[in-house]
This record gives structure tokens, C-alpha cells and sequence, in this order.
């Protein structure tokens, strides 16, 4: 049985080490460990027998917009509902906060749009998305597609 959960402290390395497996092949973008302890009190995680098998986190941008940022499932955990768990309840958390909207960056088009997000012109959205991109490896030529999905 899958359980899920707020991450603790003690998750962070496995939750590292999930995200940067899938980063070294491209499919997402790293996180560094101080920014990982930094936000650790947004990620939710999927455990089965005491074993993180995914994580994904909301980060609120501002009064009426959040994130969901670094979604992972491990490979041998994939296509068995886990993602869209974790999105769900990432959604549950933004509604409780009155966040009326979510939108994402992503390189999984479909699986976002099974999810009900919707894809948007990038240079829509408003700049203080773009905030932490700075930091990202790839800034300023981000390939990753924006989604939102309105939740009112
Ligand atoms: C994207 C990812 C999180 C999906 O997790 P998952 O647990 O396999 O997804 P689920 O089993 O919950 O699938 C939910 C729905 O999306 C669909 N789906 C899942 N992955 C898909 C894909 N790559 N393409 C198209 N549809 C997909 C499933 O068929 C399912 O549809 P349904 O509920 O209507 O039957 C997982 O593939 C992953 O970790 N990928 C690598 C990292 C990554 O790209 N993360 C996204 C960064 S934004």
C-alpha cells in the first residue's frame, strides 16, 4: 500500500537522490540539497514499505497562484496512479490556501492534461513566475511548456 505524506527532514536524501536520477537524464531539472532543506516543507511523499517512491511539492508564488515543481515517481512505481495522487493532493493543499490557480512547467504535456491543466502561452504568465528560473541551468532558454489549471 502506497502511503502519502508530508516529507520530514529525514526523507531529504532519498528525495534528492530520486530527483537527480531523473535530472542526469534530462527529464527534470536538479535540485541543489541546501534548496531541498530550504523547501523541504512543501513536498508531499508517496512511501511504500518505508520506501519514498515519489515526491512532488506546491511552492505559492503569490496571492492567486502556486506551483507544483518537481513531481517524481521511480521508474519501477510508474503508470500505477502515483503521480496523479500526488498531484491531486497538491491540488487539496493550493485549495485550501484559496489558491484559485496552479500551473506548472513540464516536459509531460499528457500527464498533465489527464490532470486537467491546461497548456498557456509562457510569456503569459505573470513575471514573477520567473522569479527562481535565474537560478535554473537552463535559464534564459527554458524548453519546459507552462500548464495551469483553474481550480474555482
Ligand atoms: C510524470 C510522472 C510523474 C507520472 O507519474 P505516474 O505515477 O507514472 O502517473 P500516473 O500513473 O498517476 O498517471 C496519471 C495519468 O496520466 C497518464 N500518464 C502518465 N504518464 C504519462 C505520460 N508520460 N504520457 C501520457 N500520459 C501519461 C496515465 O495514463 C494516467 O491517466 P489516467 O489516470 O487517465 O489513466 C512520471 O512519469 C515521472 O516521474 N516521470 C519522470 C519525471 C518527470 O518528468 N516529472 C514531471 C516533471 S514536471
Amino acid at each position: 500500500m502506497i502511503l502519502y505524506r508530508h516529507a520530514k527532514l529525514s526523507d531529504a536524501e532519498a528525495i534528492l537522490s530520486i530527483i537527480n536520477e531523473f535530472a542526469n537524464e534530462g527529464l527534470m531539472l536538479p535540485r541543489t540539497r541546501s534548496g531541498l532543506y530550504e523547501g523541504i516543507r512543501e513536498f508531499i511523499v508517496a512511501v511504500e514499505n518505508e520506501k519514498i517512491v515519489g515526491t512532488g511539492s506546491l511552492h505559492i508564488i503569490w496571492e492567486d497562484l502556486a506551483e507544483t515543481r518537481t513531481l517524481v515517481v521511480l521508474k519501477s512505481h510508474q503508470k500505477r496512479g502515483i503521480g496523479r495522487k500526488l498531484v491531486e493532493i497538491l491540488l487539496q493543499e493550493a485549495e485550501q490556501l484559496n489558491c484559485p490557480q496552479v500551473f506548472t512547467l513540464t516536459y509531460q504535456i499528457e500527464f498533465f492534461e489527464h490532470l486537467g491543466f491546461q497548456l498557456v502561452d509562457k510569456k503569459k504568465m505573470p513575471q514573477k513566475v520567473w522569479k527562481d528560473c535565474i537560478n535554473c541551468i537552463k535559464f534564459p532558454n527554458c524548453d519546459e511548456n507552462a500548464m495551469i489549471i483553474n481550480l474555482k
